[in-house]
């Protein structure tokens, strides 16, 4: 995250309470194709014109629309321009990006590349994007994906361990959460607010509206973040979290749906069942679920190359998430799970239930309401998220290492990947591989057996 800018004059303070957009640089979405499919085996396709859109909370937040007082700068609030939530709201823009300049971010037909750091006035680290409607400035596209395959190319071969290049869905509000602020957030999405996800984030710097700087206590290991008292919790269904080592695919589940905001222990805690959602998550990792030799540098999917990631949702309500990967012309299905009393190659209820056990995890993903309430989620439609990251609470060891670290190594479901235990610190790997990256690209989406050639059932 990063903030940028320079001291000068305060601009007026607006008149109504409001979250507001600035405009001292314009906000110009890149462009980024898509396609939507009909029929069989990808060739009936028709493309999108979409934009993509930066989050808020990497955003220049200044005094007034068109003044330049940062209102927050490195991860603290200005608590003259911000001495409650709804005057900070009132009083600070978030403002225009440059995508690449400043973020790193840059697309090119249908595909998108985010880079780690980028250094312009202040490094910036990593990003979130989401997709927008086609022709639209300023509502995401929602997508219900009951019985529907969701396709697109990957490539992860410069994504190293400790960093995250995540492709998921979330339960956010199409319109930014502008409706149900009454007002209050004038950004709306064409400046990326409204995010939410099944941690329940407590770094969002607005929340419907309303700054989070009340009680917002700055990271003691991240220059950039911070928490605040409230949280934005969602439904989260996470497609793709990888780098060049593991993979994942995992879906969250909350007790409420859509956005909502919580505070204290309503913003769930790890492994726990108190809270609206399920952050553990029902995840398949194939290191994880048992083969070691399938995802990898060189192996069965190699990320030294190009991957085309096909995720199923089947059924209506959704019963199973299947996985297929197709690589220079080969679908290869998701590996099968080697875990006594596991069965199978794809995410449903019982598949679940049975790793919670054979890993000695408590299953909130079940306790969440499981697969009927992501289906749920789902047929509300959600926002589609791209976004690289490094991870300041447990340096991403939960995907591609042994986790948690307080377990033998060789007990079930620890090891992850091959990345060691002390791997993924984000001060090591923002130092060593600033120019990692993700690029996503060749999104399709449509009826199951509509995006790629499907091997018979
Ligand atoms: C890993 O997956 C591949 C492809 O499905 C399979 O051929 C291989 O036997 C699996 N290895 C193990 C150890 O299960
Ligand atoms: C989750 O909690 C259970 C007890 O409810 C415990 O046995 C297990 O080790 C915990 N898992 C993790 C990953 O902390
Ligand atoms: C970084 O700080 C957060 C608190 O904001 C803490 O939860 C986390 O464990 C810390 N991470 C490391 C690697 O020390």
């Amino acid at each position: 995250m990063s903030r940028s800018g320079l001291l000068f004059l305060a601009a007026l303070l607006p008149v109504c309470l409001s979250q507001l957009a600035g405009t001292n640089i314009a906000e110009v979405h890149p462009s980024l194709t898509w396609q939507k499919c009909t029929g069989t085996g990808g060739t009936s396709c028709t493309t999108q014109s979409s934009t993509i859109v930066l989050d808020s909370n990497w955003r220049w937040l200044h005094q007034g629309v068109s003044g330049t007082t940062n209102c927050y700068t490195g991860n603290t609030w200005d608590t003259s321009i911000c001495p409650d939530g709804k005057t900070c709201a009132a009083n600070c823009a978030l403002d225009g990006g440059d995508y690449a300049g400043t973020y790193g971010i840059t697309t090119s037909g249908n595909a998108l590349t985010l880079k780690f750091v980028t250094v312009s006035q202040q490094p910036n680290i990593g990003s979130r994007v989401y997709l927008m409607a086609p022709g639209s400035s300023t509502t995401y596209q929602t997508f219900n994906f009951n019985n529907q395959e969701f396709t697109f190319d990957v490539d992860v071969s410069q994504l190293p361990c400790g960093l995250n290049g995540a492709l998921y869905f979330s339960q956010m509000d199409a319109d930014g959460g502008v409706a149900k602020s009454a007002g209050a957030n004038k950004a709306g999405a064409k400046y990326g607010t409204g995010y939410c996800d099944a941690q329940c984030p407590r770094d969002l710097k607005f929340i419907n509206g309303v700054a989070n700087s009340q009680g917002w206590v700055p990271s003691p290991n991240d220059t950039n973040a911070g928490t605040g008292l409230m949280g934005t919790c969602c439904p989260e269904m996470d497609v793709w979290e990888a780098n060049s080592i593991s993979s994942a695919y995992t879906p969250h589940t909350c007790t409420t749906l859509g956005q909502s905001t919580c505070t204290g222990t309503a913003c769930s805690a790890p492994n726990s069942t108190q809270g609206t959602c399920d952050q553990a998550g029902c995840d398949f990792n194939s290191y994880r679920m048992g083969n070691t030799s399938f995802f990898g540098p060189g192996l069965i999917v190699d990320t030294k190359q190009k991957i085309t990631v096909v995720t199923q949702f089947v059924g209506s309500p959704i019963t199973s998430i299947k996985r297929f990967y197709v690589q220079n012309g080969k679908v290869i299905p998701n590996s099968m799970s080697t875990i006594p009393g596991v069965t199978g190659n794809s995410i449903s209820d019982s598949f679940c239930a049975a790793q919670k056990t054979a890993f000695g995890d408590t299953n909130t993903f079940a306790s969440k309401g499981g697969m009927a309430t992501m289906s749920k989620a789902a047929s509300a439609g959600m926002v589609l998220v791209m976004s690289i990251w490094d991870d300041h609470a447990a340096d991403m060891l939960w995907l591609d290492a042994p986790y948690p670290p307080t377990k033998a190594a060789s007990s079930p479901g620890v090891t992850r990947g091959t990345c060691s235990p002390s791997s993924g610190a984000p001060k090591t790997v923002e130092a060593a591989s600033p120019n990692a990256q993700v690029v996503f690209s060749n999104i399709k989406f449509g009826p199951l057996g509509s995006t790629f050639n499907a091997p018979p059932s």
